[in-house]
């Protein structure tokens, strides 16, 4: 039996190389949907190529080859056994909750929708029976490596630390966006790749691994490793260490969720070389020169909407950066000062946090005008 699919997010970069480990495995995948922004074009040829039944895009009226539905009624079809959630930013979070109210399973690269709500999507995937499978590389380690989550005693979340690891906080403040866009190990989207240099992006990764291993923020550890080919570990209570190893290479997470809890050969193109990778080097994260780590870890410890303003205010701040209006530096400036105006509400409902974020993305605009 074909595993039915559907790619929210199919022409960036999880998206396309999803369709990459797809077209290996042709015979175990159907795709319902496929699903585009603004890159029409690409949509049309991913359609062409892969025959869904319905897509998603900004312009509905564009596109061709399928029945044009809204991300809601692509997640409100039963008809899928999974969707895959790799469109960027907060805009993953609604169809995901509808995939979920409708018993789809979930192969989750969007991290944006567990820092904004990790609690109310935990909680109604536990009500719904439905499986979370992480794609990202870290937490897709993590779930290779435990078996029995009341026996792990920490998280350890590797960090490739970035464009700037070993640059002076000068040069970091005098980043050009290029410079920040040039991410020494993966070839990723424009925001996740600025999230990597400032580090903000392991800080939503601890956020994330908290919410999908519900582990304690002080039992989840970030040690920077340059090389990423251990792409993360757990403690036992005894003191063993398991971790994942492999190439730096999203293919092989992305097969890993969508046809978990099967293996198969697929994408992968040759065998592991340890005496190939010679060495695995590992350092402190720098805590000054990387702030938005430990905002991420207030965030998370202060629970309730201080994440969805953390959340908000990044990516506000970071739109803004890669439109040349303010500096690298200003992002995590920006997001401080908004959570340190941030009243937090605890437990919020779905619709406080939309009403939440949309407070916060305002307030963050018009102190970006004042930055710019
Ligand atoms: N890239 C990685 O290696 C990686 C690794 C781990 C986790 N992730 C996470 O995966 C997610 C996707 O990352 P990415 O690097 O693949 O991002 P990306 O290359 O920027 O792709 C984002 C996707 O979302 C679509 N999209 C953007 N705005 C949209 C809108 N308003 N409505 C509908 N679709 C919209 C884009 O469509 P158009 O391009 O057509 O506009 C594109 O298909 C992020 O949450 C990221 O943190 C990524």
């Amino acid at each position: 039996m074909k595993r039915k699919i559907s790619i929210l997010g199919s022409t960036g970069s999880i998206g396309r190389q999803a369709l990459e480990v797809i077209e290996k495995l042709e015979d175990k995948f159907e795709i319902i949907a496929l699903t585009a922004g603004s890159n029409i074009n690409l949509l049309n040829e991913q359609i062409k190529k892969f025959k869904p039944r319905y897509a998603y895009a900004n312009d509905l009226k564009a596109i061709e080859g399928a029945e044009p539905l809204s991300l809601e009624e692509i997640c409100s079809n039963k008809e899928n056994d999974l969707i895959l959630v790799a469109v960027s930013g907060k805009i993953g979070l609604k169809p995901t909750v509808t995939a979920i109210n409708n018993g789809i399973d979930i192969a989750l690269a969007n991290k944006e929708t567990l820092v904004m709500a990790g609690d109310i999507v935990m909680d109604l995937a536990r009500k719904n029976g439905v499986k979370i499978i992480p794609v990202d590389s870290e937490h897709c380690a993590i779930h290779q490596c435990i078996k029995n989550i009341l026996q792990v005693d920490k998280l350890i979340i590797t960090a490739s630390g970035g464009p700037f690891l070993h640059k002076s906080v000068e040069e970091m403040k005098n980043a050009t966006v290029e410079q920040a866009l040039a991410h020494p190990r993966w070839n990723m989207g424009r925001k996740i790749t600025v999230d990597s240099a400032t580090l903000m992006n392991k800080g939503l990764e601890v956020i994330e691994a908290h919410h999908l291993f519900n582990m304690d923020y002080d039992k989840i550890e970030v040690v920077v490793h340059p090389q990423s080919v251990i792409h993360s570990a757990i403690e036992y209570v005894d003191g063993s260490v398991i971790a994942q190893l492999g190439i730096p290479s999203m293919h092989i997470p992305i097969q890993y969720a969508i046809t978990y809890p099967e293996r198969y050969e697929g994408i992968k193109t040759h065998s592991f070389s340890f005496s190939e990778i010679a060495r695995l080097d590992f350092e402190e994260p720098d805590w000054d020169k990387f702030k938005a780590l430990s905002l991420a870890y207030q965030a998370g410890n202060i629970g309730g909407s201080a994440t969805v303003c953390l959340n908000a205010a990044n990516e506000e701040a970071v739109f803004a950066f890669l439109d040349g209006k303010i500096k690298l530096f200003d992002i995590i400036d920006t997001v401080e000062r908004m959570m340190n105006l941030h009243n937090t509400k605890a437990n919020p409902t779905l619709e406080e946090i939309f009403e939440i974020d949309g407070e916060i993305r305002l307030k963050t605009q018009e102190l970006l005008l004042k930055l710019a």
